[in-house]
């Protein structure tokens, strides 16, 4: 397919002026980074297309018991081939940024060696017509997707994946390094350590607390070593890793509680933060690992120290705030929603976001992802109501001296939910689950607004 900027029917130039903020609008900083989000294998389908290789989710949603309604990502929402469809639905839009990742196995279908020029030149289209639109590329290196070849080597279990992750990585900077300026190395490696490998949700499936902690350490190690392989690299830009931090709250006043909501911010916010941003893992954290535990083995001197390699900013992904009781367990203080772990408390990203300003400085921020799962596919007042909601919350952190440079919503097109499928629908634009055609959603058309004033009216 050729790219053709403008030429597509439907998209029409914009005539009349801009809209304006009324009173008691919140403006943005002037050129914020509106974005959108979305990964690889939750939307661009093509699974066996071009030499891509399988990676652990086409293994894993192809068994069966795995995803909801036995779903998988073989065709998604085939973004592979419509893909100047959706880079002119993001200009329609008035998108900033773009934050996409890239499929290891579609690159590098073994995960090592030769690189698949045919994937690659995916990216290229990809990042080509992002560049073309005035759209900034944001890409990530790792959502999820270990290439199947690797993971029959042992994985994130090995301490050699961290290698071939930053070979990878590199391969990645020298094709796209000029093109690409900001780079995430991972997406929530927290995630993986709890659904891929401590309760077997997730991808490669695998149920050990010890595991899951050898698998976290190297997934950071990796981190680590692709920061460094970009400034071996030479190429300009920004690298930095993208965490899911939920503020950790007594669920009451008592003692108890303020020692268990301690010990699980740890485990969820710490153990991540202060390794890439301060090359330690947090003293109370690693005390709480068992003396025979593997990760005490795993971890070797020097480790923290790479895996704090500097990085230029930090992608945040803000759902939900976790409430803990005496007796370590979790309460729920907040409405939910079809993703029954989405508890809606907007002011938790104004706590994330200032929290992270206190500990660790000035540190550029830019929200990588936030949304949530509206069961309406037109009218999704729902989704709007939490949009505004959360970039209120935002300006309120911008407002207290939060260096907050983008915000980007997850997600830009409905898409496959993991082990949710496609029952849970994330999109601000609606994907048809059988033919695939595209159509804004109310939540888009507000956003073009939002994006147009620079600003919301609460
Ligand atoms: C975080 C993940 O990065 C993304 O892949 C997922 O779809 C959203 N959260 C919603 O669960």
């Amino acid at each position: 397919p050729q790219d053709a900027p403008g030429a597509q029917p439907g998209v029409a130039a914009a005539t009349a002026p801009p809209p304006t903020l009324g009173p008691g609008g919140l403006a943005f900083p002037e050129g914020f980074a509106w974005g959108a989000s979305t990964s690889a294998y939750q939307v661009e389908g093509a699974a066996a297309e071009d030499g891509r290789g399988p990676s652990v989710w086409d293994t894993f949603s192809h068994q069966s018991g795995r995803v909801r309604g036995g779903d998988n990502g073989d065709v998604a929402a085939d973004h592979y081939h419509r893909v100047y469809e959706d880079l002119d639905l993001m200009k329609s839009i008035g998108l900033k940024s773009y934050r996409f990742s890239i499929s290891w196995s579609r690159v590098l279908p073994e995960g090592r060696g030769a690189l698949n020029a045919k994937g690659l030149d995916f990216y290229h289209r990809l990042v080509d017509g992002l560049l073309a639109r005035g759209i900034t590329p944001v890409a990530t290196l790792f959502h999820w997707d270990t290439p199947q070849a690797l993971q029959d080597k042992g994985g994130w279990e090995q301490r050699d994946c961290a290698q071939w992750f930053a070979d990878y990585a590199l391969q990645m900077f020298y094709s796209l390094g000029d093109k690409v300026g900001t780079w995430l190395t991972l997406n929530e490696p927290k995630t993986v350590v709890q659904l891929g490998y401590t309760s077997g949700i997730h991808a490669p499936g695998k149920r050990d607390k010890r595991v899951a902690n050898v698998a976290g350490h190297h997934l950071l190690l990796a981190h680590g070593m692709a920061v460094k392989a970009f400034r071996a690299s030479g190429k300009r830009g920004r690298i930095g890793a993208a965490l899911n931090l939920s503020p950790v709250y007594p669920a009451d006043s008592s003692a108890g509680a303020a020692k268990q909501a301690g010990l699980v911010d740890d485990d969820e916010n710490q153990r991540y933060l202060e390794p890439v941003l301060r090359g330690r893992y947090p003293a109370a954290w690693l005390a709480a690992q068992p003396a025979g535990a593997p990760v005490r083995a795993a971890i070797r001197d020097g480790d923290a120290a790479t895996i704090g390699e500097p990085s230029d900013l930090l992608a945040v992904q803000y759902y939900n705030p976790i409430y803990v009781t005496a007796s370590g367990g979790r309460a729920v203080k907040h409405p939910t929603t079809q993703a029954t772990w989405l508890e809606v408390y907007p002011d938790g990203l104004f706590d994330v976001l200032t929290r992270i300003r206190r500990d660790y400085g000035d540190i550029p921020i830019t929200v990588t992802e936030n949304g949530m799962p509206s069961t309406s596919d037109e009218q999704d007042d729902d989704r709007i109501a939490f949009l505004r909601d959360h970039l209120a919350a935002a300006h309120k952190a911008i407002a207290a001296g939060v260096r907050l440079e983008g915000y980007h919503v997850w997600s830009l097109l409905d898409n496959f939910e993991w082990a949710e499928g496609y029952s849970q629908r994330w999109g601000i634009i609606r994907v048809d689950p059988k033919t695939r055609d595209r159509r804004r959603k109310a939540s888009a058309e507000w956003y073009r607004d939002v994006i147009a004033r620079n600003g919301i009216q609460p």
